[in-house]
């Protein structure tokens, strides 16, 4: 099969990155093992310096029609004063919201050889994989009324309103089913059924939707406040989590902390399922932003960016096996000892983006 990539690299350390990642795209391609099509695009403020827009109608339309974005990172001290809605980080709400994507998936994985790095105990979190999704369309974000307003008595009330739908709770439970799938078949549903409406409308719903689709994935509930106890206790015992958008906001910090540096974290973010297809809307992006400290200078980790292509891998092109060869590749590397500064630790020499990105191809090659 060929798969159609549209990759946005954006600005900063963006392309440094996408560099590392278009390397393994290559070598993909050249040993017959998937094929992809690459298109490359502006986004961000060298969109805006290009074209006046953080991002053109031209490039939404091959972010429609690509079967999967990977997107860098956007912004940096020269765009600060662009007028508000040109501002670089306006080229990826847009694509956010034009595609559609309610859910986000933020992945906690712990690579033994930086199990030093979390905040916790290396027994807890040495073989770390887990993958939280956040519903990040609806809840308490969105939800109206949301105001502040003054009382008779010169007090302030302010109002936030978490509000979710039958349809907006299924679309996300079925993506964290879908995920757990091609993983260790585990979700962990998380709300405050307890306290609060949603939480029990939440729970009905994944509990029907669990039962009448995936009743071969095992489920179980946990308290949201429970679940980040849990996080930072025992996080092993989690294979995919699944959460609204403001308990998923709060989690999803808290497991990141669990794996150390941020040049190390992928994302993902997917859109609802064409019915004719089967197919997703997907970007995939590191947590991390355009590094403008170390920008240009061959520095960046690019172990995020390239996760976030393994994320693809495995979501977008259900290329599993592929996947996790491109996880184990970044583990050995990781192992052999070759790092880029933000994880190198005291004492070691630091090598620099190329070096990290071609160590890789290499394992790939022996894998
Ligand atoms: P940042 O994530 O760009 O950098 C924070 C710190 O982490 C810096 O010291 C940086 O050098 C380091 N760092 C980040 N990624 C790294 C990597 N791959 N390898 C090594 N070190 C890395 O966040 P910051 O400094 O708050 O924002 C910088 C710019 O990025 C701003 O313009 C901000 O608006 C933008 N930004 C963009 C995001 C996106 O494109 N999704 C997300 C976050 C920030
Ligand atoms: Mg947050």
């Amino acid at each position: 099969a060929s798969y159609n990539l549209l990759l946005l690299p954006g600005d900063g350390i963006g392309p440094e990155v996408m560099a590392e990642v278009e390397k393994l795209v290559r070598w993909f391609t050249k040993t017959g093992i998937a094929r992809f099509e690459t298109e490359k695009d502006l986004v961000g403020g060298c969109a805006y310096d290009a074209h006046g827009v953080a991002i053109t109608d031209a490039a939404m339309d091959r972010a429609q029609a690509a079967d999967a974005v990977l997107f860098g990172a956007v912004g940096g001290p020269k765009w600060d004063k662009v007028p508000y809605e040109h501002r670089p980080e306006a080229g990826l709400l847009r694509l956010r919201k034009d595609l559609g994507l309610f859910a986000n998936l933020r992945p906690a994985i712990c690579y033994p050889a930086l199990a030093d790095a979390s905040s916790l105990k290396r027994e807890l979190v040495e073989g770390l994989d887990i993958v939280i999704v956040r519903e990040l369309t609806g809840g308490v974000y969105f939800g109206e009324p949301k105001e502040i307003v003054t009382l008779e008595n010169g007090e302030k009330r302010a109002v936030d309103t978490q509000l979710y739908t039958t349809h907006e709770i299924e679309r996300i439970a079925r993506v964290a089913f879908e995920l757990a799938k091609v993983r260790r078949n585990k979700v962990s549903s998380a709300e405050k059924r307890n306290v609060m409406r949603t939480g029990v409308l939440w729970n009905e719903v994944v509990t029907r939707v669990h039962k009448e689709e995936y009743p071969d994935v095992e489920l179980e509930h946990v308290l949201a406040d429970n679940c980040g106890m849990q996080l930072v206790r025992n996080p092993k015992q989690y294979d995919v989590i699944v959460t609204d958008n403001l308990f998923g906001d709060i989690l999803s910090d808290v497991a990141a902390m669990l794996t150390g540096s941020l040049g190390m974290l992928p994302s993902a973010s997917l859109g609802a399922e064409d019915p004719a297809t089967g197919k997703r809307k997907a970007l995939y992006e590191p947590v991390h932003g355009s590094a403008p400290d170390i920008a240009g200078k061959g520095l960046a980790n690019p172990i995020a960016m390239i996760g976030s292509f393994a994320m693809a891998l495995r979501y977008s092109f259900g290329l599993v096996k592929e996947a996790d060869m491109l996880e184990k590749a970044i583990a050995n590397v990781l192992d052999s000892g070759l790092r880029t500064k933000d994880i190198a630790g005291p004492g070691v020499n630091a090598v620099g983006t190329g070096e990290v990105g071609d160590a890789i191809v290499k394992e790939m090659e022996k894998l």
